[in-house]
């Protein structure tokens, strides 16, 4: 069945962590009326929230901030796309989180900024608030388009399905009402986040279950890179990990492995600030063969310094300081294929931030690039936006009849999903093992395919997009046999002719 029948918006955006807020800033400057949906029910449950480490700006330098991007992606990044990052890069941060927002960014003595440095980042050029950034930008942003006159923020609701007609989209199904609401837009924003759910153990929120990216795949959208999860080295590696910020390497924590010895010099020339990727494994290595890693963060202020993780290690009774660390997904490089306006290859439909594939990434992404991705592509999509009416097109009805629904079906099945994620697209993948994961996670989809049509619970629609994304990564690690950036295969040869590691 379908409808016409349904609400409009000039600009809808879908997601509320920095990208999203960054567009529906954008759009509304631009005089559009836009509706903003999160699934969140409080800002906390955006990934942005989540961010400690920083923004980074060029500060001034915006061919070195590139160099350092590129080399950090294993030369794979798009110098296109990397271009429109570096250029845009300190004005969209003056205008929209110094002059707008007023983020209180930490001030070194004398009054200019007190400029952090992560793994890989050749320069001091990294923007921070202790180590809690994304909180100290989100909040402020929130508040702001909430209280925009023409941005209307609906938290607590998902949506479901994308509108489309002829290659066109024209809105979202969202999750209000038994059968679905359909929302009409002149064009679409999918600003969703991360896949962190797909994984047992992630550095996101614990929704960030891919949504836009399976939409926009389902209608038939272009979906690159997806092989390429990026693994933190350094998240906390008992139960409930949570993140210990590169910025702590960056100004003097080092690795120690079981023997209490510093490991990253035998690995690469960059010691303990290599590039994420090559940390990542060298830190799965040293626990492997020395039983645990930790990092030392005897050489920094800790408590005073770092206050929001001190906190966090205090919870969970870690005293001392050396904190045992492993590797924990973070971040996908890949997503929804768009240009530098943020266009994907459907019409009227864009995405941002990480949900996106802009190119900036390539195989490996650079720390404190996503917050930067994310406002520049936010703020371009949302100008590129503008401009088009809403067409009332036929939108599907959703129906919501009873299946009988085993008890437990969507988490036990989320389960499954996690374990054969962990077990085979894992920091290391084997072709073997990719080739077993695509056929557990097909033979889930089907299971969960049978119930979506029957019914619009949010929990089903968020297995099934992280089935859709869960079988994307599958393919695309299948597809690609060489290893680069944060794709490593056993026993295929390192690509690029650049070593990235010794082992
Ligand atoms: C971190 O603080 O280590 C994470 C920063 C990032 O992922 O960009």
């Amino acid at each position: 069945a379908t409808t016409t029948d349904g609400e409009t918006a000039d600009v809808l955006v879908v997601g509320s962590g920095i990208a999203g807020c960054a567009a529906a800033l954008a759009a509304a400057r631009d005089g559009a009326e836009v509706l903003l949906l999160t699934k969140a029910t409080k800002p906390a449950d955006a990934s942005t929230d989540w961010a400690q480490g920083g923004i980074s700006t060029t500060r001034g330098n915006p061919a070195s901030l590139k160099e350092d991007i590129v080399d950090a992606s294993d030369g794979t990044a798009d110098p296109a796309a990397v271009d429109a990052l570096v250029e845009n890069a300190d004005d969209a941060v003056e205008d929209v989180l110094v002059d707008t927002l007023e983020v209180g960014f930490d001030e070194a003595d004398g009054g200019d900024f007190d400029y952090t440095r992560e793994a890989a980042h050749s320069e001091y050029r990294i923007l921070h608030v202790d180590a809690a950034t994304g909180t100290h930008i989100l909040r402020p942003f929130l508040n702001y388009i909430d209280n925009h006159e023409r941005i209307e923020v609906r938290q607590d609701t998902a949506a479901l399905e994308l509108i489309t007609a002829e290659g066109r989209v024209h809105g979202v199904v969202s999750d209000e009402g038994p059968g679905g609401h359909p929302i009409f837009a002149g064009a679409t924003v999918l600003a969703t986040g991360g896949i962190g759910a797909l994984y047992g153990r992630s550095t996101n929120p614990a929704d960030a279950t891919g949504d836009g990216i399976a939409m926009a795949a389902l209608a038939g959208a272009d979906v690159e890179d997806m092989e390429f999860v990026q693994f933190h080295p350094t998240a906390y590696a008992g139960d409930d990990p949570f993140l210990l910020s590169e910025a702590l390497r960056g100004e003097g924590a080092v690795l120690r492995n079981g023997d209490g010895e510093q490991f990253m010099d035998d690995y690469h020339p960059q010691g303990d600030l290599a590039p994420r990727d090559v940390v990542a494994r060298a830190v799965e290595t040293e626990r492997e063969e020395t039983g645990e890693v930790v990092l030392d963060v005897s050489p920094l202020e800790f408590e005073s310094e770092y206050p929001a993780i001190a906190e966090k290690c205090r919870d969970r009774g870690i005293e001392g300081d050396e904190i045992p660390v492993a590797p924990c997904e973070h971040f996908l490089c890949g997503g929804i294929d768009v240009d530098e306006r943020g266009r994907t290859s459907l019409d009227r439909l864009y995405a941002v931030g990480e949900c996106a594939r802009t190119g900036v990434h390539g195989a490996n992404r650079l720390a404190s690039t996503s917050l930067l991705e994310g406002l520049v592509w936010g703020l371009q999509a949302g100008d590129d936006a503008t401009g088009f009416d809403p067409e009332p097109v036929e939108a599907p009805e959703l129906r919501n009849r009873d299946p009988d629904l085993p008890e437990r079906f969507a988490a036990e099945k989320f389960t499954r999903l996690t374990q054969t994620m962990d077990e085979y697209l894992g920091l290391e993948r084997d072709p073997d093992e990719i080739a077993r994961a695509s056929s557990v996670l097909r033979r889930l989809k089907g299971e969960v395919d049978a119930y979506i049509r029957t019914r619009t619970a949010r929990d089903l629609y968020e297995l099934r997009n992280a089935s859709v994304v869960a079988l994307l990564i599958a393919r695309a690690a299948s597809e690609n046999t060489e290893s680069t950036g944060c794709h490593y295969v056993l026993e295929a040869e390192t690509a690029g002719g650049v070593d990235r590691t010794s082992f």
